[in-house]
């Protein structure tokens, strides 16, 4: 795949979310790791409840060995991430004052950023900005989700949170990142109305990613509908990625399956400002049960391998895509 993606008029790169664990001890995973793919998002290797476990203090083994990995093979490291609701430590969750709050973020992002900076190419700075709850699409939130950044902060958090990655890492290209924003409807003109404000107030945000964990019943599933959406960033001068992408499936519906992931990436091959696409792990043989990858629930029939890393129609109709 990533020779294919190389090979293009105009290449693009072929990720997956990879964890340090299976690396060390799975030698199949290690080689089709190595061999498809151009790039690599840290599944959770890089979020703050591992790299900050207590005030101050950090742990960047594990994070390491996956950019020592992607080093080795030829591979770009899409950082991931650095403000986010989720997989925080409680000592970030505790109460504290607005401006205490402010400076852990900044300082999470100043440390973390900074010991990978040279190392990654890209980061997510901002993950999951948009809530999931109707009212805040009507009371004044404008769609974006009231976690605890933003209660010290107000929206403005990712505006500090931008300006302190690139200030962090400045060649890092600096995306958000989001689910669920594929499709039309009021989350993606949240999203977009979101997007011109903060190019508006010169916030330095590069691109977004488009997570794209998708389910073969839903109707999640139109790329037609996803170009128009990377189209839209294009005339604002942003890059768009295919960033997390997994379609979760039945027995007997591969070939749902593999349609969904072609669909996906032919937009991203064919438009300009779409830099790489990222499926989110890529064999079905790691489960909650080992603890690396837990979404879609699994056991999943969702990736472009089985549990044997035996090829399935997806990781076929990924290639004629290339
Ligand atoms: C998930 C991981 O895959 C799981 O192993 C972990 O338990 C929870 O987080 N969107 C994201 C990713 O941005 O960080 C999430 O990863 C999946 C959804």
């Amino acid at each position: 795949l990533r020779d294919l993606a190389a090979d293009l008029q105009r290449p693009i790169r072929l990720g997956t979310a990879l964890a340090a664990g299976p690396l060390l001890t799975d030698g199949a995973y290690r080689r089709t790791a190595g061999e498809e793919f151009s790039m690599l998002t840290p599944e959770n290797d890089f979020k703050a409840q591992f790299v900050q476990p207590r005030r101050g203090v950090f742990a960047f083994e594990e994070g390491d060995t996956l950019v020592d990995f992607a080093d080795a093979n030829g591979m770009q490291v899409h950082a991931h991430t650095l403000v986010w609701f989720e997989a925080l430590p409680s000592w970030m969750r505790a109460e504290m004052t607005h401006e205490d709050r402010r400076r852990v973020m900044t300082e999470h992002i100043r440390a973390v950023a900074g010991h990978f900076r040279g190392k990654v190419a890209e980061w997510d700075v901002v993950n999951e900005p948009m809530s999931d709850e109707d009212e805040d699409y009507t009371n004044g939130n404008r769609g974006v989700r009231p976690h605890l950044w933003f209660d010290a902060m107000g929206e403005q958090y990712m505006d500090i949170a931008f300006r302190t990655a690139r200030e962090a890492d400045p060649q890092a290209v600096l995306y958000l990142n989001e689910y669920g924003v594929e499709e039309d409807g009021p989350r993606w003109d949240a999203l977009y109305a979101l997007l011109i404000r903060l190019k508006k107030r010169g916030v330095p945000i590069d691109g977004v990613g488009f997570q794209n964990h998708e389910y073969a019943a839903d109707d999640r599933t139109d790329p037609e509908a996803f170009r128009r959406k990377v189209r839209a960033l294009a005339a604002l001068g942003l890059k768009a990625r295919v960033s997390e992408m997994d379609v979760l499936v039945g027995e007997g519906e591969e070939d749902a399956q593999a349609r969904q992931f072609a669909g996906k990436l032919t937009v991203c091959r064919e438009e300009p400002n779409c830099t790489s696409f990222s499926t989110w792990g890529f064999t079905d043989g790691y489960g909650s049960t080992a603890d690396i990858r837990n979404y879609p629930p699994s056991p999943g029939n969702a990736l472009p391998w089985d549990a044997e890393y035996e090829a399935k129609p997806t990781y076929w109709a990924l290639r004629d895509a290339l």
